[in-house]
């Protein structure tokens, strides 16, 4: 079986999906999992917040492109293993049109699985081919979501998104749940976004994570000094509700 694939995705930008799966891998290597994080965002957030060299070395788009193997393309840095990402991926939607298109990434991580128990894969915004094979390619998907209205807005859309993947392209694929960022359980506005999410959410059947991620300079912070953000401040609000996060996914098996 080897790694569980776990992709962050929203059509939504700047909500923390890169931040998420910094985080996430970084608090799941430090408890001695083997992690490989994929960039599929041609801004390549990921690669630069985990010290990936994304210029000079083989990329997720060599990758899908299949003119280099997937784990010649893995760098081995100090937060997780990672293959990096960067603006030439963005050509990759007009270079592929005919069929099977949407499982280039899944070809890559197949070939892969066995070597993590975790693996990772960070999402541009929107919901293009690059974020069609990032859900092809997973087993599970975290939706991340701020407490506004364009946020719970946007749910039902990434839903039938999700859903519509599951029926046509990959049945296994399971939705581990909405993750809310950027709380602040003072806001009453927020408050009542978060009660209106859990309405839709019991609607739709897919559950929102117990544990919420707080607002958190040390996470936006070890980011920019390309740290691993449980080394950079373990003790910050933001890296404990990681944790948290991390050890809930553990204890509903994933
Ligand atoms: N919980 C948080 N606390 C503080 N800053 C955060 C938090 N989550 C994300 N950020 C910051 O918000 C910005 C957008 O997050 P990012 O993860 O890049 O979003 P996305 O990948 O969805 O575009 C980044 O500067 C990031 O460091
Ligand atoms: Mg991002």
């Amino acid at each position: 079986m080897g790694a569980k694939v776990i992709s962050v995705i929203t059509q939504k930008g700047g909500v923390g999906k890169t931040t998420t799966v910094n985080a996430l891998a970084s608090c799941y290597h430090r408890k001695k999992y083997r992690v490989l994080g994929i960039d599929m965002d041609s801004q390549g957030n990921l690669s630069f917040s985990a010290g990936a060299d994304n210029e000079n070395n083989a990329t997720i788009y060599d990758v899908m492109k299949g003119s280099v193997k997937p784990s010649f393309a893995v760098q081995h840095r100090d937060m997780c293993d990672i293959i990096p990402a960067n603006i030439v991926l963005s050509s990759i939607e007009l270079e592929y049109t005919g069929a099977n298109r949407e499982y280039l990434l899944r070809n890559a991580v197949t070939q892969l699985r066995d070597l993590y128990d975790y693996i990772f894969i960070d999402a541009p915004p929107g919901l293009g081919m690059l974020t069609v094979n990032s859900l092809t390619a997973s087993d599970y998907v975290i939706i991340p979501m701020l407490p506004d209205i364009f946020s719970l807005q946007g749910l039902a859309l990434v839903h039938e998104t999700i859903e519509h993947i599951k029926k046509n392209l990959n049945p296994r694929l399971q939705i581990a749940g909405i993750m809310i960022n950027k709380f602040n359980a003072r806001s009453r506005l927020g408050n009542e976004i978060i009660g209106t999410a859990e309405m839709i959410s019991e609607n739709l059947g897919i559950p929102i994570f117990d544990t919420k991620i707080r607002n958190s300079i040390a996470l936006s912070e070890a980011q920019s000094l390309q740290y691993d953000c449980t080394k950079y401040s373990r003790y910050a609000t933001g890296v404990k509700d990681y944790m948290s996060l991390c050890e809930e996914l553990i204890a509903k098996n994933i």
